[in-house]
């Protein structure tokens, strides 16, 4: 596994990490990115680091490459901290994510847990809106001052809580309707949070009769797509895979809510942990990594789930109409067919014959 270049936020952490963090006996580092950071932290004098990624794939690959740091170093793949987290830190780091409502949802976690004194930095990119954050940031503290700015990065110090209060995830949970009945709840930071996609929606409007066996989710979201095929009647045993522990944890609510005895949820960085056979395999997929558009993920998607099909299973993706999928899908099953096209989107879908 090749190590991933520094980001720029981890950039300019490891320009001020002498000054701001090398006396810390103990950093929280939340939404850690999946590159080097940590031995550069580690080496300048940090004692400890406890970490936490919502990304699997960060997840896999740190676990592997920091190996040798395991007695300083140990990194969680979850949505929020375990309630178990009780141990004293004295530096929280916090990077920033696209979603807003995440950070203020991870602040809040933090804030919970926070002895006092202790500073929390928060660092971002400039286009992700990191200027903005000197603003928010006052709500919840007494002192917040800008530390550095390189990199296309700033990054805050933010000290003093205003308030603190204990931290339930549950009630960040937003829900809305899919289809007639299915009720979803999804956490901040996952996609299309607290609304139907418009993709989806179309993807849900192909499915008028349920369908029945073995059904693969990927990249499950919220949950959405099987939460609709069960409310639509179907005798279901549904696995949804996703690389986001947030998608995960509001998927998982979403199953359980909608009474579904018989839902596995994976988390996943595209197929390669999935080993089942199935009758359909049914996605949204992803497309964007960051702000790029990213076809390497769904295109290797596309080209293994044939092999995770069973002879006369399906594959049915909804997909924008301009992303040039048929042809994956032919190179894979040998056709495609086109069963819908609305408002920008096509829902495709192919058989597998033998
Ligand atoms: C377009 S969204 C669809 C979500 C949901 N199915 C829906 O329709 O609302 C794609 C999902 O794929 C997930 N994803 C992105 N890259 C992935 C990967 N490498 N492996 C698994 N899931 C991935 C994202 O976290 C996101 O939840």
């Amino acid at each position: 596994m090749t190590a991933q270049p520094l980001s720029n936020p981890s950039q300019l952490i490891i320009r001020n990490s002498s000054e701001q963090m090398s006396c810390l006996d103990h950093l929280l580092v939340v939404g850690l990115p999946g590159d080097q950071l940590v031995p550069h932290l580690l080496s300048d004098g940090v004692g400890r680091i406890t970490a936490l990624t919502r990304d699997f794939s960060d997840w896999c690959r740190l676990q592997c490459q920091l190996e040798q740091y395991r007695q300083r170093f140990s990194l969680t793949f979850a949505p929020t901290l375990s309630g178990e987290f009780t141990q004293q830190v004295d530096g929280v780091l916090l990077f920033l994510q696209k979603s807003k409502q995440l950070i203020d949802f991870w602040l809040a976690m933090v804030l919970s847990i926070l002895p006092a004194g202790v500073p929390v930095w928060l660092v971002g990119e400039n286009d992700e809106g990191i200027k903005s954050w000197k603003k928010r940031l006052q709500r919840c503290f007494g002192g917040v001052r800008s530390i550095d700015n390189a990199r296309h990065c700033v990054l805050l110090e933010a000290r003093d809580p205003l308030s603190q209060v204990g931290f339930d995830p549950n009630q960040w949970l937003e829900t809305f309707t899919a289809g007639d009945d299915a009720k979803i709840y999804s956490l901040p930071g996952v996609f299309s949070h607290g609304r139907l996609d418009k993709g989806t929606g179309v993807l849900l409007e192909t499915l008028d009769s349920p369908p029945s066996g073995k059904v693969l989710d990927f990249g499950c979201g919220a949950g959405v797509i099987c939460a609709h095929i069960h409310a639509l009647g179907g005798n279901c045993d549904f696995t949804l895979v996703d690389c986001d522990a947030l998608a995960l944890a509001s998927s998982e609510r979403t199953m359980q809510n909608a009474g579904c005895q018989s839902f596995n949820v994976m988390p996943g960085d595209g197929l390669p942990e999935v080993n089942d056979i199935y009758d359909l395999i049914i996605s949204n997929p992803p497309f964007h990594q960051g702000v790029k558009t990213n076809y390497a993920v769904t295109e290797q998607f596309l080209a293994q789930s044939r092999r995770l099909l069973r002879p006369g299973g399906e594959l049915r993706i909804v997909a924008n109409s301009f992303l040039r999928y048929p042809p994956i899908i032919e190179q894979a099953f040998g056709h495609c067919q086109t069963l819908l096209v609305r408002d920008g989107f096509s829902v495709y879908r192919a058989m597998r014959r033998s």
